[in-house]
């Protein structure tokens, strides 16, 4: 039987939901089984899970034609979400950080600069606040501050991806913008994971053409979970970088090389030298990157030895050098921590045109899936634009000179230790002294508290008196000397904390009502001054 038979007998196109390859049969699930055409005996309508699906081994189709499909499918998927793209009233929505209309953001996606601007996608989900089926929506910038929402660019709607457009990242190659991302299937009642390496084409940064799995499989060794690849060009030939768990439970980095992007080999499983071969279970989002000639791999192990009692979470976030060796492989540092607040993950990096290494992160974790903006139907952020730097072998981060541009009017700081600004979005700058506090986000119930605490040396997160619902409360960081230096920038559900000049970075979500907009700085806080932050130019946003 023809394709084309399959799809009438499924009812047509508008009937079909996703399609499944499992064991080289066809999988059709339908949306609604009364459409379907009397059966054949060979094809087999079976309720699998909650979807009905319609399963024959007899089709007979091409790649090129189930590519077909999936743009048939994509074109139906693509126009539902376009109608959730209108933003529920929240008094969490940020006012300058890039967050979803409704459902779930996750991970930045395709992060690159082309043709004389920046794009950068997010995972999406848009029909509830949960993980599933993830879409990728493509937005564009021309000053990392400020973007425009281009497209529904990747839809989950082929055989490959048709559980989740998962994530990747993009290069800029001879005029067109390359993603590459990884394919995510479920089959079956046991929702066995298909995984494969895909890519797809854009010539405009808006409309994208899948290319279909340019890696069908995992290589030996490593279980289904093998994805977010990251491609470069280095010594006259590509590489991609994989996050990967091995069949012993391992978090690895996998390595495929390329001489034309199509054919794909696999070179290696890297990541044996960290912690005796014991760093966590899995690794996601590997970022490489080269910075003033050194590589570096930043990326988000699960699993690790967390460095602080506080933190009892798996997610973690790592930055290390990353060295080619002369036989053709990698070695990787040891990794430091990016950022010790509670939300920072995932996160893509571009280089700018004049040469800085900027990163966005989702400001969220995995397995998070309830906040109070639920209740408005969304859920999770992206972090402010950093600036990489890597002084003396340092890392030093700073918010990217660019958000400058959202400063409005000076804060006036009489005597008061005490002042209600009447609004979230601002920035400050301040010296705290050790056995000083601060109170962001205030009012007689609720506060966001940031603690020196002389005796534990430390820096003390506390979100514990704000109205989170899920995750860890506290954050430490461990500081010496008599005081410390902060820029810290705030949004209508977030703060960015970066301290002593970017030495480190406290990056947290942070839920309290609108009406919690009192500063309560105490007597142990020195030159501080700051701005009212202006809303950005954003798809969605509180202005
Ligand atoms: C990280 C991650 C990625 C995956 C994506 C799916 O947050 O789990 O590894 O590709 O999210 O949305």
């Amino acid at each position: 039987m023809h394709l084309n038979e399959f799809i009438r007998l499924a009812g047509g196109i508008q009937n079909i939901l996703r399609v499944l390859l499992p064991q080289k049969k066809v999988a059709l699930c339908v949306s609604n089984p009364d459409l379907v055409a009397e059966l054949p005996a060979d094809v087999e309508l079976k309720k699998v899970l909650t979807e009905w699906h319609l399963i024959s081994g007899s089709v007979c189709t091409t790649e090129s034609e189930l590519l077909e499909l999936g743009k048939d499918i994509g074109g139906q998927l693509r126009a539902k979400a376009m109608n959730c793209f209108e933003p529920t009233e929240s008094v969490y929505r940020p006012g300058w950080h890039v967050s979803p209309p409704v459902g779930l953001l996750n991970d930045p996606n395709g992060f690159i600069y082309h043709e004389g601007k920046y794009h950068l996608c997010y995972q999406w989900y848009p029909y509830d606040c949960v993980h599933k089926d993830k879409y990728w929506v493509q937005m564009s910038s021309d000053d990392l501050v400020n973007w425009k929402r281009e497209s529904v660019a990747l839809t989950p709607s082929d055989w490959f991806d048709s559980h989740g457009v998962y994530s990747g990242h993009a290069i800029s190659h001879e005029g067109r913008i390359i993603v590459f991302y990884t394919g995510n299937a479920r089959i079956g009642e046991e929702r066995i994971r298909q995984t494969t390496q895909c890519a797809a084409v854009s010539d405009d940064g808006v409309h994208y053409e899948k290319l279909g799995p340019l890696i069908p499989c995992p290589p030996e060794g490593v279980t289904g979970h093998i994805r977010d690849p990251k491609v470069i060009f280095r010594d006259g030939i590509w590489w991609m970088f994989l996050g990967a768990q091995t069949d012993e439970l391992k978090g690895r980095l996998a390595v495929y090389k390329s001489s034309d992007l199509k054919e794909w080999k696999f070179d290696g499983l890297y990541g044996d030298e960290l912690a005796n071969g014991n760093y966590g279970y899995m690794w996601e989002c590997p970022d490489v990157f080269e910075f003033d000639g050194q590589f570096y791999l930043a990326f988000s192990p699960q699993g690790i030895e967390s460095h602080s009692p506080l933190n009892t979470l798996p997610h973690h976030n790592r930055i290390a050098v990353l060295t080619f060796t002369d036989e053709g492989g990698i070695e990787i540092g040891e990794p430091v921590i990016l950022d010790y607040g509670f939300d920072f993950y995932a996160y893509q990096s571009v280089e700018t045109p004049d040469s800085r290494r900027v990163m966005i992160g989702w400001m969220g974790l995995p397995d998070e899936v309830n906040q109070p903006s639920c209740d408005q139907g969304w859920i999770h952020q992206f972090s402010l634009p950093r600036e990489l730097n890597f002084a003396g072998g340092r890392l030093i981060q700073k918010p990217c000179r660019e958000l400058k541009a959202l400063r409005g009017d000076e804060i006036e700081f009489g005597s008061e230790t005490e002042i209600d600004l009447g609004r979230k979005q601002f920035e400050l700058m301040l010296t705290l002294q050790s056995g000083g506090k601060i109170q962001l986000f205030a009012d007689d119930k609720y506060s966001c508290d940031l603690t020196f605490e002389t005796d534990k040396q430390r820096l003390l997160l506390d979100r514990s008196n704000t109205e989170q619902r899920e995750s860890d409360l506290l954050r430490e960081l461990p500081v010496n000397g008599e005081e410390v230096r902060l820029h810290i920038l705030a949004d209508n559900s977030s703060v960015e904390i970066f301290i002593n000049d970017g030495e480190a970075v406290m990056t947290s979500r942070v839920f309290t009502p609108a009406s919690a907009t009192r500063l309560i700085l105490g007597d142990k806080v020195k030159n501080v001054s700051g701005y009212y932050l202006n809303g950005a130019r954003l798809p969605f946003a509180n202005q």
